[in-house]
Order: structure tokens, then sequence, then C-alpha cells
């Protein structure tokens, strides 16, 4: 072999060996609805996403996937329909994703979801509990204050529970806030930073203006419209669909920036800081979103709140209670139902 030809190999062998990655399967539950759909989309161009293994009720997600499969990106895709099909989906599965159940229609409060969504996070994650208890479980469904508790209950129940591995995702609260404040800041939305803590439903959300990378310059009127924005923002899109639905695309992006975070944990990257509602004790509340640092097994640290101004711990004290409330209602659900 001549020498070049040798170099020419060794080099390639090199570029391989330092940006190969590990890949990893995950699994969307509730994969072909309004942001399942373009969740999977988004999914399917991750290059740490080797298998994405869709699941629905809905009988048309062997469809989806085929649709899916024919883009050219290396992700293997593939659309199971049915609870017999449950388990092939998330054998295997590093991350699941879940935003299986109804969405608001107007004059509903996510509260209103319960009835309808609790029992289905309760049968999919005793799946999750038998076919992949070590998954990364990341929820999407509402009422998100309600359904991490009643999973954590569930893989509890199951004796696999690993609080840092189930997490309610509360991206889009960070993404509205970014846009929000950078519409007034006039910054590019992208570069704007605006933390956001504490649950996913109205007074519970706490954008922390104070701390807002570029700093927004201020006044009383502007510091209330602006969180009332943040904390409306779903509501906000409601009202816009007007019966069809609630915000499906904005979470489809917000997401995939999730699962892109937990996944480059997984992968071993380092100080990859996402926020999202876990279970917590920075607060009374035994729920609360704040930053964290994700590793290989999930949360590596809780980075707590940090500094708030008055205003701010105005809205973490009104949020609390209303938390707890959500919360003891996810666990008495997993209490009171029928032992199997
Ligand atoms: P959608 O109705 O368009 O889609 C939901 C999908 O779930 C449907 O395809 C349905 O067939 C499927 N489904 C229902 N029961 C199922 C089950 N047992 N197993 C598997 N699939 C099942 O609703 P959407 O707009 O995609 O919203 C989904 C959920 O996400 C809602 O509860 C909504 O409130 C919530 N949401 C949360 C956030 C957030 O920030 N966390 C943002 C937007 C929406
Ligand atoms: C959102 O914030 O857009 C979601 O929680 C959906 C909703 O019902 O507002």
């Amino acid at each position: 072999m001549s020498l070049s030809l040798n170099r020419l190999i060794t080099r390639k062998l090199l570029t391989i060996f330092t940006t190969s990655k590990r890949n990893f399967k995950v699994a969307v539950l509730g994969a072909s609805g309004g942001i399942g759909q373009p969740l999977a989309l988004l999914l399917k161009q991750n290059p740490l996403v080797s298998q994405l293994a869709l699941y629905d009720v809905s009988k048309i997600t062997p469809g989806v996937a085929v649709d899916l499969s024919h883009m050219n990106t290396c992700t293997l895709t593939e659309g199971f329909t049915g609870e017999d099909q449950l388990c092939t989906c998330l054998y295997g599965s590093s991350v699941v994703i879940i935003p299986a159940g109804l969405p608001r229609k107007p004059g509903m409060s996510r509260d209103d979801l319960f009835k309808s969504n609790a029992g289905i996070i309760a049968n999919l994650t005793c799946a999750i509990a038998r076919f992949c208890p070590c998954a990364m479980i990341c929820i999407i469904t509402n009422p998100v204050n309600a359904c991490v508790p009643i999973a954590s209950e569930i893989m509890c129940k199951c004796g696999v529970y690993d609080p840092n591995r189930i997490f309610g995702v509360t991206t889009l609260d960070l993404v509205r806030a970014s846009t929000f404040v950078a519409e007034v800041n006039l910054t590019n939305p992208t570069c704007q930073y605006v933390p956001v803590i504490g649950g996913h439903a109205g007074a519970t959300i706490i954008p922390l203006l104070s701390r807002s990378c570029p700093p927004i310059l201020m006044s009383g009127t502007t510091r209330d419209t602006l969180t009332k924005r943040i904390q409306e923002g779903g509501t906000e899109v409601v009202a816009a669909k007007a019966g069809g639905g609630s915000a499906t695309l904005s979470m489809a992006f917000a997401a995939a920036r999730f699962a892109n975070a937990i996944l480059r944990g997984l992968n071993g990257e380092e100080n990859v800081v996402e926020p999202a509602y876990v279970k917590s004790n920075v607060t009374a509340s035994a729920y609360f979103s704040t930053p964290l640092l994700l590793g290989r097994c999930g949360i590596k640290e809780n980075l707590g709140i940090g500094k708030v101004d008055q205003y701010e711990q105005d809205l973490i004290c009104k949020a609390v209670p209303m938390l707890q409330k959500s919360i003891k209602a996810g666990v008495d659900f997993v209490k009171n139902l029928p032992s199997k």
C-alpha cells in the first residue's frame, strides 16, 4: 500500500474515531398528533437519533413513519399502533417523549384536561416501566404540573423510579420568553436568554426577567405586561386557533430542543443545561422547574433558582400552593387506581 493511501486511511479512521457518537433510540408516544408529527420530523434530522419509534392509537401512525422514512437522513423510522405494539416500540428506547392526550379548547384550563389525560399518562408510564424502565421520560401532555407526579408515582409503584429520569417539558415557556422579550428589546430572539422557572400553567410559570440577558430596560408596566404574556402564551395560541387545538409547531420546536439536550447529556457532553419540571427540593413544592445540568444518567445536578428580586419572589410564593394542589391531584390519582 502506498504511503499516501495509508495516510488517507489513517486520517479517515481518526476522523471517524474523534467524531463518533453513540446513537440512541427515541420513542414518541402520541406521534400522529399536532405536536407528534412535526416533532418526529425534527427528530428524524437529529444525528444523535439512530432509531425513531412512533406510537399512537391513531391508525395512520405506520403511514406517518413510512412518509418520514423517505427523508434521506440516517435515522431508521418505524410506526406502531395498538397496545400490542407498544412493547416493540418502547423496547431499547433511551428516550421516550410523550405528547399523547387531548389539547385545550378556548375557555378550558390545562387542569380541565386532567380527566382525559391522567389515565393516558398512567397507562403509558406503566408500559415504560415494563419495557424500557431506564429511559429518560419527557412529558409534554397537559396538565404537566400533575402528569409528572403521575408518571413518578407509577414508576415508584412498579419499583423502577429514578427521579433523575423524569421530566416535564417546560421549554416552550423559555422559547416564548426569549421571543417576547426580544420583541421589546429589539434583540435577536435566538440570542435573548430569559430563565423561566416554576411549573407549566398560568401563574405557576415564572419568568425571571431580572436575569434576562441582554438585560431588559423595564418600567413597572413593561414587566407586568411581559410577565402576563409569557404566563398566558399558551392561551394566546388556543384563542387564535379558535377551537382547532393549542400550540403544536412551536411546541415541537421546543420539544426537539429539549430532546437534543437530553441526548447530548446521554452522549457524555459536558455542561448541558436545560430547565425542566422535575422532582425537587428547592421550594416547598415537591416538583418545580429549574435549570438542570444533564448527563449520562439524566439530571446530574439541579442548579436551583439562583438570585431573584422581590417581584419574582412574590411570583414564586403565589405559584407554590398552586403547584402543590396539582401535584396532590396527580399523586391521589395513582393512589386511587385499582390495583391490577
Ligand atoms: P393532538 O390531539 O393533536 O394529538 C394528540 C395525539 O395523542 C393524537 O394523535 C392521539 O391519537 C394521541 N393519543 C391519544 N391517546 C393516546 C394513547 N393512549 N396512546 C398514544 N397516543 C394517544 O394534541 P396535541 O396538540 O399534539 O397536544 C398533545 C398534548 O400536549 C396536549 O395535552 C396538550 O395540552 C399538550 N401540550 C403541552 C405543551 C407543553 O408546553 N408542555 C405545549 C403544547 C401542548
Ligand atoms: C402551551 O403552553 O401552549 C400548552 O401548554 C398548551 C396549552 O394548552 O396552552
